[in-house]
């Protein structure tokens, strides 16, 4: 089954400014099916963040639609969790409380919103830090907050916006590790943002690459590389090498055209 359908979705933004409209979008079809952990590569600025807000149900196409299990996206809802590149957590709330923000909103009690947080917190491994704050906390940990309050609301599609790009190259390997290891285990569906070719082959069982802005799909393939996957190994180099080219190809062409 399609779990997400997104079909001739293309956005313009007016920019005020300089009065004109920027095309950020231009008629990106994709199907993604129940399951599957998509990466969405590109460039920056070449419209990912957009298209992912517009799965979010934060940003509404221009044209086209956007449907998520059968239903069509028209704003934010519980059956989509969004992680951010920031975590973008309450400072003034314990891992726990932030954790379980989204059941407060909806009148749980403590002591329940306690109960649900745990399974999470122990998920992505913050079990022990329940009652620290996101500033005593790493950036990695604190991404992992925002993971586990993503996951709470047991949404059908994970959409992650480039949630690593500010970590360490240690710390990054081991969240996309964890990631992997989370996903296996409560098998939902994973849209993925990067602007990095290792991380989307290290992540993705399909790789959409995108062009530079108006972002289109460029390219779209299946990868079943076995995980955890060996960096080195010539498969993924095989995979690497033809993303590369794409990407070479893409930016002679927008120099031939400038
Ligand atoms: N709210 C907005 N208003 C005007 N322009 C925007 C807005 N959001 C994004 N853009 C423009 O749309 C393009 C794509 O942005 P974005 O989706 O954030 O790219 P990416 O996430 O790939 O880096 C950029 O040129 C950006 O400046
Ligand atoms: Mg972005």
């Amino acid at each position: 089954m399609a779990e997400i359908a997104i079909r001739n979705v293309t956005k313009t933004f007016h920019d005020r400014a300089r009065a004109r409209d920027i095309l950020a979008v231009d008629t990106v079809n994709l199907t993604i099916a129940d399951h599957d952990f998509v990466c969405l590569l590109g460039p920056s600025g070449c419209g990912k963040s957009t298209l992912l807000n517009m799965i979010a149900g934060f940003e509404k196409p221009s044209t086209g639609s956007i449907e998520v299990g059968g239903a069509r996206v028209e704003r934010p809802g519980a059956d989509r969790g969004v992680v951010f590149q920031q975590p973008t957590l309450m400072p003034w709330l314990d891992v726990a409380d932030n954790v379980a923000f989204h059941l407060k909103l909806k009148g749980v009690r403590r002591r329940g919103r306690r109960e649900q947080a745990q399974s999470f917190i122990d998920l992505v491994g913050l079990t022990g830090f329940e009652r620290h704050f996101p500033s005593e906390l790493s950036g990695g940990m604190n991404q992992r907050v925002g993971i586990a309050r993503a996951l709470l609301m047991n949404p059908r599609v994970i959409l992650m916006d480039e949630p690593f790009a500010a970590l360490d190259a240690q710390t990054k390997m081991e969240m996309q590790e964890e990631l992997v290891r989370i996903w296996e285990r409560i098998r939902c569906t994973i849209v993925f943002v990067t602007h990095s070719v290792d991380e989307a082959l290290v992540l993705g069982s399909r790789i959409a690459v995108m062009t530079r802005r108006p972002g289109r799909i460029r390219d779209d393939f299946a990868f079943d590389l076995p995980r955890p996957r060996d960096v080195t190994s010539p498969a993924f180099n095989d995979a690497k090498r033809r993303i590369l080219s794409l990407i070479r190809d893409e930016a002679a062409t927008a120099r031939r055209a400038a």
